[in-house]
């Protein structure tokens, strides 16, 4: 199976194409075919990504990617098979409200013929609305044309593909143990979830206000760092770390740490960064001790909720995905912690490169969702979360 994934949830557009052979989980896969374009210089200037101009970039870089992805992949054959005036009027009725789009389109299929793919995966949520419905009409056209399969795809399901697909070794899905904890942190998510088996989430705990990239994203502003802040600050706390300067601010909270329940709190963290600064020029040694005291924070309690998830649980395995997840010093940490007190819980983090968004992720979970019609009672939450009106499993 062919797989072609669609990514724009967020300020990375990006399109894949997978081979998947044989049944998930158990399924080899290769990717043939990948092509990502960051708009993170774009949104740097605003501190966060803006969501019209996400959009936009969305709209202007999918069908360059598709033709780059699809070139990869030695599947773009010149021709003109699949258009038509009729075509391009109804390409221009659906995307009525994205008529570059539309006429990028329009011009795509006057100059190739169909690939040959079998599956179109595409990510419907969560994310910022207007950035999703650009892959998800995108990918409604390119199915209606060539008709092919849509599925719909939940953005963190594929973050926890991407954690247990060895693409180094074998190119499968890890045998994890079962049952599994996931600990997703990202950009907008922290949070907790229980895998009884493939395919089956149970969220376990939540943030209440920000998530931890959010958090760190934030604080690196209140320091002065670029956005997307989260790997600038974490190299400033390094060198805190490696020249074990004294603590600026060591009575950071650590929220909900012994709430008794799975939930997160990060939105405290950042505000008591931010009185610790009040009025004050932090040296460059200064902020780099501040950096290690609030990734200190941070880490002290994902290692605590995830640790405790596990026990209540008996997790036999600990997936840890989203962006946060390239963090080094979260990783050392729950290594550390684990090793020590859940010897027999393996630990899964995503390889470089897929720790962040991508859409190889997304067609690993389009795979998944396909043959899903074999558990019907998969991913009740993901579906609630993430369904559209394209979905089609
Ligand atoms: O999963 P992701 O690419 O996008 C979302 O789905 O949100 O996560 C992006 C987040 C950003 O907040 C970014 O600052 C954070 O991941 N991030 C990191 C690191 N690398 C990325 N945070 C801390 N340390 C890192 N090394
Ligand atoms: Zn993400």
């Amino acid at each position: 199976m062919r797989i072609l994934s669609i990514e724009t949830s967020c300020d990375e557009t990006a399109i894949s194409i997978i081979t998947a052979d044989g049944d998930f989980p158990d399924a080899t896969y290769e990717i043939i075919g990948d092509a990502l374009f960051s708009q993170i210089a774009l949104h740097a200037p605003y501190g966060g990504v803006f969501p019209s101009l996400a959009k936009r970039e969305h709209a202007k870089a999918i069908v360059p990617l598709m033709i780059e992805a699809l070139t990869e992949a030695e599947l773009l054959v010149p021709g003109s098979h699949t258009s038509s005036p009729e075509l391009t009027t109804s390409i221009t009725a659906t995307l009525e409200r994205e008529p570059e789009l539309a006429a990028a389109i329009a011009d795509f299929m006057n100059a190739y013929n169909e690939p040959e793919i079998d599956l179109i995966a595409v990510t419907v949520g969560p994310g910022l609305e207007p950035a999703l419905w650009v892959g998800v009409n995108f990918a409604k056209v390119l199915a209606e044309i060539w008709n092919k399969k849509v599925v719909a795809v939940n953005h963190m399901e594929g973050h926890v593909l991407a954690s247990v697909y060895d693409v180094v070794e074998d190119n499968k899905l890890a045998q994890i143990g079962f049952p599994a904890i996931a600990l997703l942190i990202s950009g907008g998510h922290t949070e907790l979830l229980l895998m009884k088996n493939w395919g089956q989430y149970e969220k376990i705990g939540q943030t209440r206000d920000d998530a931890v990239g959010e958090a760190f994203d934030k604080v690196a502003r209140l320091l002065g760092l670029p956005y997307p802040g989260g790997p600038e600050l974490s190299k400033l706390a390094g060198l805190g770390r490696k020249a074990a300067l004294p603590p600026l601010k060591a009575d950071l909270p650590r929220p909900m740490l012994k709430s008794g329940d799975l939930d997160f709190s990060f939105s405290g963290i950042k505000t008591a960064v931010r009185y610790a600064l009040d009025g004050q020029e932090l040296t460059d040694t200064d902020t780099q001790a501040l950096a290690r005291d609030f990734e200190d924070a941070v880490t002290e309690v994902l290692v605590k909720k995830s640790s405790d998830a596990v026990a209540t649980h008996g997790a036999k395995s600990l997936i840890i995905g989203g962006g946060v997840s390239a963090n080094q010093y979260i990783r050392t940490e729950l290594n550390r912690h684990f090793l020590k007190e859940h010897p027999d819980c393996e630990l899964y983090f995503p390889t470089p490169g897929l720790s962040t968004d991508n859409s190889i992720m997304i067609a690993l979970a389009g795979h998944a969702r396909a043959n899903s019609a074999s558990n019907p009672a998969a991913a009740k939450l993901f579906r609630a979360e993430g369904n559209r009106s394209i979905a089609s499993t």
